[in-house]
This record gives C-alpha cells, sequence and structure tokens, in this order.
C-alpha cells in the first residue's frame, strides 16, 4: 500500500504543511481572556463590548497574518487569502459566547480555520482557489433567542419579520440592534454571499456531548444537524397580594407557567427514543413579574427550545406545547400568547465532504465516529448554499455551555490539523 503522503503526492497535493500548535493555543487562550469570569467561565453575548472587543482582536489576528480582510455590516469577519480562481473554500464558527459559557465553543473553529489559512500562507504553495476564514455573528442564541444570525443573513435565510419577537432580557429588540448598525430590510440582501463564490463550507467545533469520549475517538465526523424550534410563551394572570388574596381566588402566572414546564419535559421524554426522532425540550429561562416574596406574580414568560433531528417530530412536540399552554390559561381564566421565536430544519451535511474527512481520519489511522450533531451550527445556515462539512473534537464528559467545557489541547490541534488538511484537499481537488 502507498503511504497516505506517496499518494497526495502523486495526485499533487502538498501533504507536508502541518499547522503550529502554540500559535493556535496561544491565540485561543487570547480569545478567551476576553470575557473571562468567575471559575474560568466565559461571556461573550452578541453585540456586548466583549464580544465586539473579541472580533477586533480576530480582525487584527488575521490582518497580522497578511489575509485580506472585510467585515459585512453586521460584522460577519471575512479573512482572505487569494489562489487561483473561481469559488473560496470557506472554513469557520462563531466568537460570541453562552453566559457562563467555556473557551471552546466556536472559538475553536474560527481560530482553527484560521490557523489553517495562515499555515497554507506561509508554505507559500500554488493555492489553485481562494481560501477563507470566517467569524459569524450571533450563533448562540442566548441573548436574543435567535441563533446563527450571521450565517443565516450571509445564506439568506432571514427576512425582517423573522426578528419580530427576538428580544433580549432588558427588552432590547434585535430589529433595533440591527438597525443601530444600518441593517434594515433593504440592506439584507446585501448581506448575502453568491452561492457560486463559495466551493464548500467546513466547520471545526467541539463535540459538545459525550460520545467521542465514551467511544475514546479522535474526531467526529458530523452528518447531519438537529435543529431548534423556539418560543417564547407569556402567560398574563393578575399581580396581587400574596396574603390577603384567598387560594379560590387567584391567577397565578408562575404556577401555570410550572405546569408547562413540566409539560415540556413530558412530552419531550415520550418523544426522545430515536425512532421517535430524538426529540429534545428545555424551559432555558423564565420571567416574572413582579418577582417578589409577598405578590402573586401576575406575568411569567418562559423561553422554550424543542429540538430534533427530524422536523416532523419537533413540530408535533412543538404543537403539543403550544395546544398545553392554552389549555393550562384557559383552565385558570387567563390569558396566553405563545410568540414563535423561529423554526429551522434539520439539515444533511454534504455526503462527499463526509467521505473526505473519514478517507483522512482513515489515511491517519485516526479513530473516528460518523455522528449526527444535537447542537445547532453554523453550518446549518451555510449547507443551504454550498456544500457544508463539521469536524468535531471531543468533550470532557460531554460537557458544554458551562464553565466546566473542556478539550485536551492536543485534540483540538488534531482537529485543526485534520481541518487544514480537508481545505487542501477540497481546493486541489477541484482545480
Ligand atoms: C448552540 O450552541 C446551540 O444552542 O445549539
Ligand atoms: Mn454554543
Ligand atoms: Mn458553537
Amino acid at each position: 500500500m502507498p503511504s497516505a503522503r506517496a499518494k497526495d503526492k502523486a495526485r499533487g497535493f502538498p501533504s507536508h504543511l502541518t499547522i503550529n500548535k502554540e500559535r493556535l493555543l496561544a491565540d485561543l487562550n487570547a480569545i478567551s481572556r476576553i470575557g473571562i469570569g468567575d471559575r474560568g467561565s466565559v461571556t461573550r453575548l452578541v453585540f456586548s463590548v466583549t464580544e465586539l472587543r473579541s472580533r477586533q482582536l480576530l480582525v487584527h489576528l488575521m490582518t497580522q497574518a497578511g489575509l485580506k480582510v472585510q467585515v459585512d455590516r453586521i460584522g460577519n469577519i471575512f479573512g482572505r487569502l487569494e489562489g487561483g480562481g473561481g469559488p473560496a473554500v470557506l472554513a469557520g464558527s462563531h466568537l460570541d459566547s453562552v453566559v457562563h459559557g467555556g473557551k471552546f465553543d466556536g472559538p475553536v473553529g474560527v481560530i482553527g480555520a484560521l490557523e489553517a489559512v495562515r499555515t497554507i500562507k506561509e508554505s507559500a504553495i500554488a493555492l489553485p482557489c481562494p481560501l477563507e476564514a470566517v467569524c459569524f455573528v450571533g450563533e448562540e442564541s442566548s441573548r436574543f433567542g435567535f441563533s446563527t444570525l450571521g450565517s443565516s443573513l450571509v445564506a439568506g435565510q432571514v427576512r425582517m419579520k423573522d426578528l419580530t419577537n427576538a428580544v433580549d432580557a432588558r427588552g432590547t429588540k434585535l430589529e433595533d440592534v440591527l438597525a443601530g448598525l444600518g441593517v434594515y430590510r433593504d440592506s439584507l440582501p446585501s448581506l448575502r454571499r453568491d452561492p457560486k463564490s463559495v466551493r464548500a463550507y467546513l466547520e471545526l467545533h467541539i463535540e459538545q456531548g459525550p460520545v467521542l469520549e465514551a467511544k475514546k475517538k479522535k474526531i467526529g465526523v458530523v452528518t447531519a444537524i438537529a435543529a431548534p424550534t423556539r418560543l417564547r410563551v407569556v402567560f398574563t394572570g393578575q399581580a396581587d397580594h400574596s396574603g390577603t388574596t384567598p387560594m379560590e381566588m387567584r391567577k397565578d402566572a408562575l404556577v401555570a407557567a410550572a405546569l408547562l414546564i413540566a409539560h415540556v419535559e413530558e412530552t419531550a421524554r415520550e418523544n426522545s427514543a430515536v425512532e421517535k426522532g430524538r426529540v429534545v425540550g428545555t424551559v432555558g429561562a423564565i420571567k416574572i413579574d413582579p418577582g417578589v416574596i409577598n405578590a402573586i406574580p401576575g406575568k411569567a414568560e418562559l423561553s422554550i427550545d424543542i429540538r430534533s433531528i427530524t422536523a416532523k417530530a419537533k413540530e408535533r412536540v412543538a404543537r403539543a406545547v403550544e395546544a398545553r399552554a392554552k389549555e393550562i390559561a384557559a383552565d385558570r381564566g387567563m390569558k396566553v400568547e405563545i410568540l414563535p421565536i423561529r423554526s429551522e430544519e434539520p439539515v444533511d451535511l454534504d455526503a462527499g465532504l463526509i467521505r473526505l474527512i473519514e478517507e483522512i481520519c482513515e489515511e491517519k489511522k485516526l479513530p473516528y465516529e460518523i455522528m449526527p450533531s444535537g447542537a445547532g451550527h453554523d453550518a446549518m445556515q451555510m449547507a443551504k448554499i454550498a456544500p457544508a462539512g463539521m469536524i468535531f473534537v471531543p468533550s470532557k464528559k460531554g460537557i458544554s455551555h458551562s464553565p466546566l467545557e473542556w478539550t485536551d489541547p492536543d485534540e483540538i490541534c488534531l482537529g485543526a490539523q485534520i481541518l487544514l488538511e480537508t481545505i487542501v484537499r477540497i481546493a486541489y481537488e477541484a482545480s
């Protein structure tokens, strides 16, 4: 059997390229110091000062690497390395985070892509097509309930009316933030990327689940991405005195909310088997008014996230939750508003890219796993305009969206090396 390197040489691939691990890890650390908090947690909510600073640092790193940097109106960053002609290979992820998250969800894919592209630049190989390292704005839904904002705009998947119910905990509307950036209905098309200009999109990401570690695998090759349906449900009862209002005369919005929370768990559990669509359902945030010990809550607002790898199962559960919300409100003589935030279709990633990443792992004799992603990613949107592929690296104990999120640095570097080799092969195979 010829070695992988000999095979690459015969096919004209430059197979000698190796990422600079120290530089990759130093840059990842530099990003994670922005927004660092208690117990090593990281908070960089979209459009916060910390998130903006992380994007500024990325622009600096890309410029230092000699890439041509373009920032679109919403803040998506593209660091381009020219080469050959035709459409570019894009690779990236996001720098925004949840509240009290970890260092790696997103930045591994952004800095991993930057490291791959600058390694290729330094090698001075004759590059058959352009490459771009990308950072998308607002992948996380933690602030507005709206996920993959930047990549959705690039993929042309956002209409202004989709943003109507996207409001943060302080009541700031996403539409107003976008207006502040000069993004209005008329400017949405200018953020779109011409699909003909993208040869492929790749995203390196931590797994955020326990499978790779449990199966002792180094790399996950992602086949499909589960998609969320998100709703806000607002119960309006009657705020009143907690001492003087008899139990039978109350309209307690929080009790109505509590019944609905229990229903979300119950119905998601009933549909959690693989053959039923592997549904998961979460009420991740609740806002109560007035929210004091001696008043009956008059208003309770729930943020509900339902996901599945099949659209049908997800919609079945979402409809059941809506029906139960109306039933609870009717039983208790209250008002309920159901505000859809966004409903996404689960997507399949590109079969050719899955095979290519598999092949690279096989040639390197790396233990890998073919698997779906339960978490959402920018690749979900980019798959709508270009062949998209994802590479996962293991998450310690499967924990993510938590300060305990961790991936061994050697495994991050290995993932970035696989990303580099995948980019090179796509570039050369298409030439
Ligand atoms: C992104 O991390 C998500 O919420 O799936
Ligand atoms: Mn995340
Ligand atoms: Mn992420």
